[in-house]
This record gives structure tokens, C-alpha cells and sequence, in this order.
């Protein structure tokens, strides 16, 4: 007797390999609107996070393998992790404390566009709330008495793993250096332009990032990002460096010694 009453579209329980193309142009337009709204984010942070979201994203892709979990929804998760990190009104065009909840919002209504069920929404929806439960966030939330959501089930600690790798990854321990290192950003004022703060505060992340890690295939994948990292902190070391310049220049030389053997 119902015929002529058209069958709600259901929703999908899903994540395809279409929906991370689709997940990648929404983090695109997203950084690329705060970009226009001529506030402080600037090209460069666009690209240091575009580019931090893709070496999270492949983690996620190792983790969920080995861990037997969802891969394309650790995926998508990954590459929206932090989709609300960049505002253009933000002090800095960085929002580092709160970002968290910011994202997951916009993921949520983002997954619930494509037609994805409730659950699945909430479900990576809540995954991108517990990535930020890492001590430098952890420390001002407690000074701040602001509560953070810890990582309860396997796929929200796989993806806080994901991230927390590219803190021990020469790439994103560069990535902190480069952004502490923009004149406008907030951290920059933070170190006093000091690059060796800046490095300091990198190595401390890594270490930091090393000691929280909780899936054993993300302590493997550490092991090897280790040592080119160490490899990288001595010779900056050694190196003596004093100015962005002659970071990129340390930084350059192991990135081909490490090509170099590959
Ligand atoms: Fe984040």
C-alpha cells in the first residue's frame, strides 16, 4: 500500500576508494577557502598541511593493514584529520588546541553530504575528536582545564599512531620547524625566531610521539623512520645550525644520503 511513497535513499555503511578522492578535494577546498578569506593562513601553511595529511593518510594505510582494521576509513579519516587546523581568523592561521572538535564537525557534516549513515559519521567523526590527546595539547588542556577525549577503540588509536609517526618522520619534524619558522605564525613569537627553539620543540614532539605510540605496527614503523631522524638531529647538531637556510640545507643532505641507499 506504500508504492507511490519513494523509498528514503539509504545510506551508505562504507567507505569506497572513490570517497577518499572525494575526501582529498574536500580537504583541498577547505584550506584552499581559509586561504581567500585573506586572514593568516598563507600558501606555505596550506602546503606543509596538505602534504602532512598525505604522509598521515599512508601510516593510516600500513596501520590498518596490519592491524586488520578498515583501510579506507582509516584512510579518509587521516586525510581529514585535520581539515579544521587552518582558520583564517585564527592569531597564526593555526588553530593547534581545539582544532580537533572543529574537524570533526566538518567531517561529520562532510561524510553525512556523500550520504553516509549516521553511525559511520560519528564513528570517524569521533576518531579525528581523539587524535589530539598528545601531551604538548594534553599539557595546555590541563593548564586550560579544557577536557580531551583519549582514544578508546582500535581505529581511533590507529589514527592518533598515524599522526604521531610524522612526528618521528623527517618530513613532519621539518614541518614543525618550518611553521614555527614563519614570521606571522604564533610560534614564531613563541621561540623568538630562535630556530634552535624551534628544533628543540621538534625533537621533544618526536620523543614524546615515540613514548605514546599503542598499535605494535606503528612501534615497527617508528623503528625505521628513527633512524633517518636521528641521522637528521645529529647533523644538525654537528652542523651548528642557526637560520631556516642552513636547516634546509642539513636537511637536503641526509634526504639524498637516504635516497642515495635506496
Ligand atoms: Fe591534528
Amino acid at each position: 500500500m506504500y508504492e507511490d511513497i519513494p523509498a528514503e535513499k539509504e545510506s551508505s555503511n562504507s567507505i569506497e576508494r572513490e570517497d577518499i578522492l572525494r575526501a582529498q578535494q574536500f580537504l583541498k577546498d577547505t584550506y584552499n577557502k581559509e586561504l581567500r578569506e585573506n586572514g593568516k593562513v598563507t600558501p606555505e601553511l596550506v602546503k606543509e598541511n596538505t602534504d602532512h595529511a598525505e604522509r598521515v593518510a599512508e601510516n593510516a594505510r600500513w596501520i590498518a593493514e596490519n592491524e586488520f582494521l578498515d583501510i579506507n576509513k582509516l584512510e579518509l579519516a587521516a586525510i581529514c584529520h585535520d581539515c579544521g587546523k587552518l582558520r583564517s581568523a585564527h592569531p597564526g592561521g593555526i588553530d593547534t588546541f581545539e582544532h580537533h572538535i572543529t574537524g570533526a564537525r566538518m567531517t561529520y557534516e562532510f561524510l553525512r553530504d556523500l550520504g553516509k549513515s549516521p553511525a559511520l559519521s560519528e564513528e570517524i567523526r569521533d576518531m579525528i575528536m581523539a587524535h589530539s590527546a598528545i601531551p604538548f595539547i594534553k599539557r595546555w588542556a590541563d593548564e586550560n582545564e579544557v577536557g580531551l577525549p583519549e582514544p578508546t577503540t582500535p581505529e581511533e588509536f590507529a589514527l592518533r599512531d598515524a599522526d604521531l609517526l610524522d612526528q618521528i618522520d623527517i618530513w613532519g619534524f621539518k614541518k614543525i620547524i618550518e611553521i614555527r619558522q614563519m614570521p606571522d605564525g604564533d610560534f614564531y613569537a613563541q621561540d623568538g625566531g630562535n630556530i634552535r627553539k624551534a628544533m628543540a620543540s621538534a625533537e621533544q614532539s618526536a620523543k614524546e610521539a615515540k613514548e605514546q605510540l599503542h598499535t605494535e605496527t606503528a612501534k615497527k614503523i617508528a623503528a625505521s623512520y628513527e633512524k633517518r631522524w636521528q641521522k637528521l638531529v645529529d647533523a644538525l647538531r654537528d652542523a651548528e645550525v642557526t637560520s631556516i637556510e642552513e636547516f634546509r640545507e642539513v636537511f637536503q643532505k641526509i634526504l639524498s644520503q637516504s635516497l642515495d641507499k635506496n
